[in-house]
């Protein structure tokens, strides 16, 4: 059997969004087929539409997502139909180097769905992220189906998907924020807010916030930061020092994702500090640094994967902090849209308007 539902898909490079209707085949062995709920909208969407990832058109865009499992394929015994799940983009395969380490937020050869969605006339589509979630329906590897509790709202556990995951994850998982910790976050979009917030949780005792929009530095205080930067007026790296003694922090996550920032991250971390790549930067983008400071201020330069999240263990427990009301996931949700607005969203999002919009089925 095979449903029929609407969807977002991105034709061509550059093209607006077309709402579509497409095919979703039943779940084979070791798929799931999910309801979705809700679907936030990331840059790696745009980027997607843009061409900006590989040239496979057309995509099905969304996957920040969360929802209900409605069918199972054979041999999944994971998940089951009922269940609320966030979906995500790491099902880990347990066999690569990897995974055979112990280090399988670093899997090699994560599964998605063997099964392809197509359009109306059969054209193949291709997933965002192997996911593509705005859509009613989605066919996923049952592995990226990760349950949590249902009690959680569906446009806020979605992000916990990409983006909000990425930023909490670069502070607890790759800096180990840790108890009285200083950690400073350069560019407070949706995955430094998240960094922010991730290091609230860890018990950072200083939170430095720098941004050059006054808007972003808001939010960013509403989340935990306890300084804010604002440095178009100030220099960062100046700033930093002089809120943390003179020395710099000992956790630095560069959130925005080009080398004048990543530059900031690197002097304004204290000796032997941590900074944090989870900012994507773009092909041509170059560093140089003088490699003397590279030895000589010593410590760790190391980037973050989707947050280096292993989505079994982190998502159920942030799920479950969020409804203790630890972790104020709703803050990210600066607005709930309809499948057909993706397009303005992105207009939003490259304008700096929003944390993150949600479509809402
Ligand atoms: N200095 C400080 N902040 C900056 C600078 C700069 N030079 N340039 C941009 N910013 C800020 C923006 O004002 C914005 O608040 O960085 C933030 C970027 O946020 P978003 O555009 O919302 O992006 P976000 O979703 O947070 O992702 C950030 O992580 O996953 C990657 O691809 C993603 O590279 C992107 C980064
Ligand atoms: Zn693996
Ligand atoms: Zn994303």
């Amino acid at each position: 059997m095979t449903h029929q539902v609407r969807a977002v898909v991105a034709r061509g490079k550059g093209a607006p969004v077309s709402l579509e209707t497409i095919i979703v085949p039943d779940p084979g062995p070791g798929e799931a087929l999910v309801k979705i709920e809700a679907c936030g909208v990331c840059h790696t969407d745009l980027h997607y539409r843009e061409g900006g990832i590989n040239d496979d058109f057309p995509f099905l865009l969304g996957h920040e997502a969360a929802g209900v499992v409605e069918s199972v394929g054979e041999g999944v015994t994971d998940v089951a139909p009922g269940d609320f799940v966030i979906l995500n983009w790491r099902a880990v395969c347990g066999q690569c180097r990897a995974c055979l380490r112990g280090q399988s937020w670093y899997c090699f050869n994560t599964h998605n769905a063997k099964q392809k969605m197509t359009l109306l006339d059969g054209t193949e589509l291709s997933p965002a992220l192997g996911i593509g979630a705005f859509a009613e329906k989605t066919l996923v590897a049952a592995g990226q189906c990760t349950k949590v509790d249902p009690n959680a709202s569906a446009a806020a556990a979605g992000l916990l998907g990409c983006g909000v995951m990425a930023g909490i994850g670069a502070a607890i998982n790759t800096g180990n924020v840790g108890r009285g910790d200083s950690v400073a976050v350069i560019g407070c979009g949706g995955v430094g807010a998240a960094a922010i917030a991730g290091s609230n949780l860890a018990g950072a005792a200083k939170v430095i916030a720098v941004d050059i929009d006054d808007r972003k530095l808001e939010t960013a205080k509403k989340l935990g930061a306890t300084h804010t930067v604002n440095s178009k007026d100030a220099d960062a790296v100046e700033a930093i020092r002089e809120l943390t003694g003179g020395f710099g922090a000992d956790v630095v996550i560069e959130a925005v994702g080009r080398p004048e920032t990543y530059k900031q991250a690197f002097y304004a971390r204290d000796l032997a500090g941590t900074v944090v790549l989870v900012g994507v930067p773009t092909p041509e983008m170059k560093l140089e640094l003088p490699l003397l400071d590279v030895f000589g201020r010593g410590g760790a330069l190391k980037s973050s994967w989707y947050g280096d999240c292993l989505p079994s263990r982190d998502f159920p427990m942030l799920i479950d902090l969020y409804l203790q009301g630890r972790l104020d996931l709703d803050a990210f949700v600066t607005e709930t849209i309809a499948l057909d607005e993706v397009e303005k969203a992105f207009e939003r999002m490259h304008h700096g308007d929003v944390l993150r919009s949600v479509v809402v089925l």
